[in-house]
């Protein structure tokens, strides 16, 4: 009889159950979703047992959220969910920066430092200097671009997983691009590191042969008034991890030169440019 449940209908059962009220954006995600988790269950022929181990796999994630952690972004990492939804939401015209995941050690408010600054507070690790141009699509510097920077210490740690140990700031900074649009500041050369595991996430990789390493990366956020915002990092080059990001936050055209300096303040140099997309161009 219509509108009742059975394997081969149960698709249509549950979408047609939703009201004509509905926004239809919703409507529309939702039905997607309704045909593509039916799907899973039917082509998996999916147990009892392994939909208890789901549900207990999705209770324990969302127990160990809090406002200091996001388990469920950390599980949408691992499985390349955030970088396919950034993929989409950002397809950029060729020649300008790539985005890449975000992460969960942004801050805001970090302090605006002078151009040229060390934003490595603590101290340890070898010392970079990095710098490069903000620019647009046809080369022009692009004036009073804000470069939001964070990396991890030394020891892979970002400031606020060793808020007892680290100074606060350490390894951050906002640097704001003058008339020729450079930035230029000096941190650490940043280590590779494993993402918070000691969680489902991480029970789920060891459970799946993976390790749960991130490649060394420097974090930025670029924006400009009447460009989009650049979400991006970039890369060591000689990382064991480049190949197997546990997050699958690399891309080629983020791999960064680190150059060793014979002489100078720093021990490492690394060049980059920022190349912006206007907000208005089209897909
Ligand atoms: C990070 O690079 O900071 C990061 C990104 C995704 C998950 C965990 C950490
Ligand atoms: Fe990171």
């Amino acid at each position: 009889m219509k509108g009742y449940f059975t394997e081969e209908g149960s698709v249509e059962a549950v979408n047609a159950r939703m009201g004509k009220q509905v926004d239809p954006r919703l409507a529309e995600v939702m039905a997607c979703l309704i045909k593509h988790i039916h799907a899973f269950a039917k082509e998996t022929k999916l147990t009892q047992e392994e939909w208890e181990l789901g549900i207990d796999f999705l209770t324990r994630t969302g127990r160990i959220c809090s406002d200091e952690r996001q388990e469920f972004i950390l599980l949408s990492d691992t499985l390349g969910f955030s970088m396919l939804v950034d993929a989409i939401n950002n397809r950029r015209p060729p020649g300008a920066t790539e985005n890449t995941v975000f992460g969960p050690f942004h801050v805001k408010g970090a302090p605006v430092r002078q151009m040229g600054e060390n934003i490595s507070l603590d101290g340890k690790g070898e010392s970079c200097l990095y710098e490069g141009r903000v620019i647009d699509l046809d080369g022009n510097s692009i004036e009073g671009a804000k470069v939001d920077v964070w990396s991890d210490n030394a020891e892979g740690y970002y400031d606020v997983q060793q808020p007892e140990i680290q100074p606060k700031w350490n390894n951050r900074g906002i640097f704001v691009t003058g008339s020729d649009g450079t930035y230029r500041f000096i941190g650490v050369k940043p280590v590779s590191y494993p993402i918070p595991d000691d969680g489902p996430v991480g029970q789920m990789l060891a459970s799946l042969g993976r390790h749960p390493y991130r490649p060394a990366h420097m974090h930025y956020l670029v924006t400009a008034d009447g460009y989009q915002k650049l979400v991006t990092h970039t890369f060591v080059g000689d990382d064991a991890y480049l190949d197997s990001d546990t997050v699958f936050g690399v891309k080629k055209t983020l791999v960064a030169p680190f150059q060793r300096v014979a002489q100078g303040p720093t021990q490492w140099r690394s060049l980059f440019n920022f190349v912006l997309a206007p907000t208005e161009h089209p897909e």
